[in-house]
C-alpha cells in the first residue's frame, strides 16, 4: 500500500512537473508571438508617425515621388478597378498588399487592412514576421528595428516579380520577357535600371557611407528613361524608307498594357508644311510589342515625297488613350532631306 502510494506520489508530481513545464513553454511561446505582433504594430505605428522618415530622409523622399507610393491612390488606378466587381481579390492586393516577406516572396501578395493610402509601402517591401527589416548587409544598428541580412536584396528581380510578374496577371507582367532577354544575364536585374547605385548615408543615425541604391524606380512618365528606351535609324533609297526600330528596354516595350508607342512618319515640304502623315501604333492592344533588343524594320513609301522634302519619322509615347498631345512624350526623332 505504502509503496503503491508512494509509487503513485511520484507519477504525480511528475506530471506536476510536466505541466509546469508546458505551461512554462505555452507562456514563453504567447510571450514570444505577443513581442513579435508588437514589434510588427510598432513598424505601422512607426511608418504612420513620420519615424521612417526622420531616420531615411533621402530613400523616404524618393519613395514618396514613385509611383509605389501612390498606388493606391493612384486616380488612373481607382478609376480602373471601380468597374471590377471583385477587385479586393482581383486588383485591390498588388496595390496595397501586407508586407510581402510575410505573405511570401512569389506569392500572390493579399490586400491590407490598413494604410492602403500608402500603397506598395516601405513595410510591404522590407518587414518580416517579426517585425525586422530585411534589407541588404547594413552598416549600423538602430534600437528602432531589428535588421536582418537577406540576399533577395542583392538582385531583387524576384522579389519584383511578386507583383511584376504573377503568371495569372499577365497584364502586369514585365519579368518573363527580362528573364528570356540577354538583360538578364550576369549581374543585372530590374534595379539596374529602376535603382540607380548611390553612395550615401542610409539614415541620419548612420556613421559611414555605404552603397545603395536610389528608391525612385523611374518608368514610364519619366522623359530621361523613355530616351533610353529604343533607338531610330532611317535609311532611304529612291521611293522607299526603312525604318529601323530598335529597343533598348529590358523587358517587352511598352511595358504597360495601357501604354502605346506611335511610330509617326511625315513628309514635310520645305517650308515645314505637313504633305503626307503615316503612323504605326505599337502596343498590347495591337499585340505588336518590342522584346527586349528586337529590331524591327517598318518600311513606307515615299513615292509621294518630292526633292528637297524632308522625311521626318517619330516615336512618340502615350501614357493612355486618353492621354493628350500636349502631354504626350518625344521618345526619338530622326529626318533624311530628300536629294
Ligand atoms: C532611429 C532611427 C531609425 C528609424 C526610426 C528607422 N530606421 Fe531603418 N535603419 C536605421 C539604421 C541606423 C539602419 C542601418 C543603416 C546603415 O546600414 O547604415 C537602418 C536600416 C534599415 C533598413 C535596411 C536593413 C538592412 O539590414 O539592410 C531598412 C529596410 C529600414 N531601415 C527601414 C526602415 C523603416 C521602414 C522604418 C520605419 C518603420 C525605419 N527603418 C525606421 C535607423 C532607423
Ligand atoms: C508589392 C507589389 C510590388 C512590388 C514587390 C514591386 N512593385 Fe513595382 N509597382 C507595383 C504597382 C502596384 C505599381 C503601379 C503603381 C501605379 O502606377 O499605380 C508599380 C509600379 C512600378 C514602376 C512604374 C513606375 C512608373 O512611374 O511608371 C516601376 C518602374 C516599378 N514598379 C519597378 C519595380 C521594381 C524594380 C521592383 C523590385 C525592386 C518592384 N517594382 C517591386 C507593385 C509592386
Ligand atoms: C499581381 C499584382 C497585381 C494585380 C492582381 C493587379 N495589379 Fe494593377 N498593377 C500591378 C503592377 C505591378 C503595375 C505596374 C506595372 C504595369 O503597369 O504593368 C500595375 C499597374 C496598374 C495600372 C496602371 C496605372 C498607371 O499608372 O497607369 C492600372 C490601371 C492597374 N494596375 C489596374 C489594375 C486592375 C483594374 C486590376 C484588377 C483587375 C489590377 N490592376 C490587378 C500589379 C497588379
Ligand atoms: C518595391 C520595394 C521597395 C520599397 C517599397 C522600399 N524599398 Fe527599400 N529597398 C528595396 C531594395 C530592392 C533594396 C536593396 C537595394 C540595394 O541593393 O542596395 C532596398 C534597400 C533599402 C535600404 C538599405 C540601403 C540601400 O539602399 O541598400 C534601406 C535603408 C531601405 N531600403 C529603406 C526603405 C524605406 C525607408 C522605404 C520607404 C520609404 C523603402 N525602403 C521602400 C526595395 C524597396
Ligand atoms: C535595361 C533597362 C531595364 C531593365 C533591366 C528593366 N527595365 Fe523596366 N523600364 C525600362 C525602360 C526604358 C522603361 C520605359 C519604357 C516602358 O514604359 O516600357 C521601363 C518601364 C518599366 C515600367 C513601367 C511600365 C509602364 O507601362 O508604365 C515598369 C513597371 C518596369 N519597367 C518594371 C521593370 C521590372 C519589374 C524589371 C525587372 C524584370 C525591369 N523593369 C527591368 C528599362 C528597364
Amino acid at each position: 500500500m505504502n509503496l503503491k502510494r508512494g509509487h503513485l506520489g511520484v507519477v504525480g508530481v511528475g506530471l506536476g512537473l510536466f505541466g509546469c513545464v508546458l505551461l512554462i513553454f505555452a507562456a514563453n511561446f504567447t510571450l514570444h508571438a505577443e513581442n513579435e505582433d508588437r514589434r510588427v504594430t510598432e513598424a505601422y505605428q512607426g511608418f504612420q508617425d513620420g519615424k521612417c522618415q526622420s531616420c531615411h530622409p533621402a530613400i523616404w523622399r524618393e519613395w514618396e515621388n514613385s509611383m509605389h507610393a501612390k498606388a493606391w491612390v493612384n486616380e488612373i488606378y481607382q478609376a480602373a478597378a471601380q468597374h471590377i466587381p471583385d477587385r479586393e481579390t482581383k486588383c485591390d492586393q498588388c496595390h496595397a498588399p501586407q508586407p510581402i516577406l510575410m505573405t511570401g516572396i512569389g506569392k500572390m501578395p493579399k490586400l491590407r487592412g490598413r494604410q492602403r493610402e500608402a500603397g506598395v509601402s516601405c513595410l510591404v517591401c522590407h518587414l518580416d514576421a517579426e517585425g525586422a527589416m530585411n534589407g541588404p548587409a547594413a552598416s549600423a544598428e538602430t534600437y528602432f528595428h531589428a535588421n536582418v541580412t537577406n540576399p533577395i536584396y542583392i538582385l531583387p528581380t524576384a522579389l519584383c516579380a511578386t507583383c511584376h510578374g504573377q503568371e495569372s496577371v499577365p497584364e502586369h507582367d514585365q519579368v518573363s520577357s527580362f528573364l528570356e532577354s540577354e538583360f538578364a544575364d550576369g549581374n543585372a536585374s530590374c534595379a539596374t535600371c529602376h535603382m540607380p547605385i548611390v553612395k550615401r548615408l542610409q539614415s541620419t543615425t548612420s556613421h559611414e557611407s555605404i552603397k545603395g541604391r536610389k528608391h525612385t524606380w523611374r518608368g514610364s512618365r519619366s522623359v530621361t528613361q523613355l530616351k533610353r528606351a529604343a533607338t531610330l535609324q532611317l535609311q532611304y533609297t529612291s521611293g522607299k524608307v526603312d525604318v529601323k526600330l530598335h529597343s533598348r528596354t529590358g523587358h517587352i516595350l511598352p511595358g504597360g498594357t495601357l501604354r502605346s508607342i506611335v511610330l509617326e512618319i511625315v513628309f514635310l515640304a520645305p517650308d515645314g508644311t505637313e504633305r503626307q502623315k503615316q503612323h504605326i501604333t505599337i502596343s498590347a492592344e495591337n499585340e505588336n510589342r518590342l522584346l527586349p533588343n528586337e529590331t524591327r524594320v517598318y518600311t513606307f513609301d515615299t513615292a509621294a515625297a518630292k526633292t528637297g522634302n524632308t522625311i521626318r519619322v517619330r516615336l512618340i509615347y502615350q501614357l493612355t488613350s486618353d492621354t493628350p498631345e500636349s502631354r504626350r512624350i518625344l521618345m526619338a526623332e530622326k529626318t533624311h532631306i530628300i536629294p
